[in-house]
């Protein structure tokens, strides 16, 4: 049996437009919207999490699993640039005290690609008072952290939010595959992340990092896919995990692996398994983007702050699941520092531009009485957080 170290996190995560429902002073709630869009269908009720978070918290903890990622949104926090929602922060607020009331640890993410309708219309993050913004928020965001919260995840996937910088169509990245990132917006992300890392270290207690899509983008051997694929991992992943230096935490989110030839990325070939987002199945991903993450980032300690698969076929996950962890412990036999694996996702979600078919969840739910019923992944997977090891 591979055993994990003591004090592991064990859980799962989400983000608050993709299971709380009627987000509707958010930019994606907009774009959701527009006319002519290619988000496949709106985010409406979601899962209803917004009003069933404590169902939710308490699912988790009863599966066995002790740490519970989720983000505040900002659009519900500051839905009119500066006018602070009192009843918001109470709410989050709430959340955290309910992790904590059911033996759960908290991981809070502050920004999950979704900002206020004011911040994308008054320029994005191309405003030149976007982090300066950004910091305002986190500061009002203080006392949903404050007490009790041990880890936050400042900026969610910022390699991901660079290439949707523009905000002219938020469904460009899963249209079009992958636009080039936008370098100054990558620029004021980290500004952003460092304001915030700054206004959270004068809280006591609390361990910050950001947590980056990990790729691995892979040659395929061809003429020119080597120069290609260092245009690819660069401005797209190393240069954040670089940029991790330093911080308390680095969260790898890993998924699967995607191969660059000449020209770009490339299909994934016929023969080849895929989940519903069309990803290869690829479990060596999670210690992949781990060890990435540590080499790159010089030693920083490392939180699987997402993975998993999309799929109907839940005995897909639970074998995703088990190699992942495989290779986790791997990493950790290798001396490397990973604190905690956080799996994508507690609920099955709106999966941005793809809506509510790929499948993520360990828990699936009903779409007219938002009934929760777990799977056997989530089942299996709190056997082995109970047992702290494979
Ligand atoms: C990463 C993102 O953070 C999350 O929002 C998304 O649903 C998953 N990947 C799956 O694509």
């Amino acid at each position: 049996m591979s055993s994990f170290p003591p004090g592991f996190l064990w859980g799962a995560a989400t983000a608050a437009h993709q299971v709380e429902g009627n987000n509707v002073n958010s930019n994606w709630w907009v774009h959701e919207h527009a006319p002519g869009t290619s988000i496949v269908e709106p985010s409406g009720d979601a899962a209803d999490s917004y009003h069933r978070y404590r169902e939710d918290i308490r699912i988790l903890a009863d599966l066995g699993l002790n740490s519970y990622r989720f983000s505040i949104e900002w659009a519900r926090i500051e839905p009119e640039r500066g006018f602070v929602s009192r009843a918001a922060i109470d709410h989050y607020r709430r959340m955290v005290d309910t992790c904590l009331e059911f033996g759960v640890e908290p991981v809070v993410t502050l920004l999950h690609f979704t900002v206020p309708r004011w911040f994308e219309r008054d320029g994005f993050w191309r405003a030149d008072d976007a982090a300066e913004r950004f910091g305002r928020y986190v500061e009002s965001a203080l006392p949903v952290v404050q007490d009790g919260v041990r880890h936050v995840c400042t900026i969610n996937e910022p390699n991901i939010a660079a290439m949707l910088a523009g905000g002219e169509d938020a469904a460009n990245l899963v249209a079009h595959g992958l636009p080039n990132p936008d370098l100054a917006v990558a620029d004021t992300l980290l500004e952003s992340h460092e304001i915030a890392r700054k206004v959270l270290s004068g809280v006591g207690g609390i361990a910050s990092g950001w947590t980056v899509a990990t790729q691995a983008f892979r040659s395929t051997g061809e003429p020119g896919s080597e120069e290609m694929l260092r245009e690819y991992g660069y401005p797209r992943d190393d240069w954040y995990l670089e940029n991790s230096r330093g911080n308390d935490f680095v969260g790898v989110q890993a998924y699967t692996r995607t191969f660059v030839g000449p020209t770009g990325p490339v299909p994934v070939a016929e023969e080849v398994e895929t989940t519903l987002t069309g990803w290869e199945f690829y479990p060596p991903a999670a210690a992949e983007g781990i060890r990435a993450a540590w080499d790159l980032s010089g030693g920083v300690p490392v939180m699987v702050t997402e993975n998993g698969i999309a799929t109907a076929d839940d005995t897909r996950r639970i074998a995703y699941t088990e190699q992942a962890l495989a290779g986790i412990a791997g990493c950790l036999d290798d001396g490397i520092d990973v604190r905690g694996y956080l799996h994508w996702s507690l609920l099955d979600n709106y999966e941005w531009a793809s809506g509510f078919r790929p499948t993520f969840g360990l828990v699936a739910w009903d779409p007219q009485t938002f009934e929760r019923t777990p799977k056997p992944s989530a089942h299996r997977l709190g056997e082995i957080a109970r047992a702290n090891g494979l």
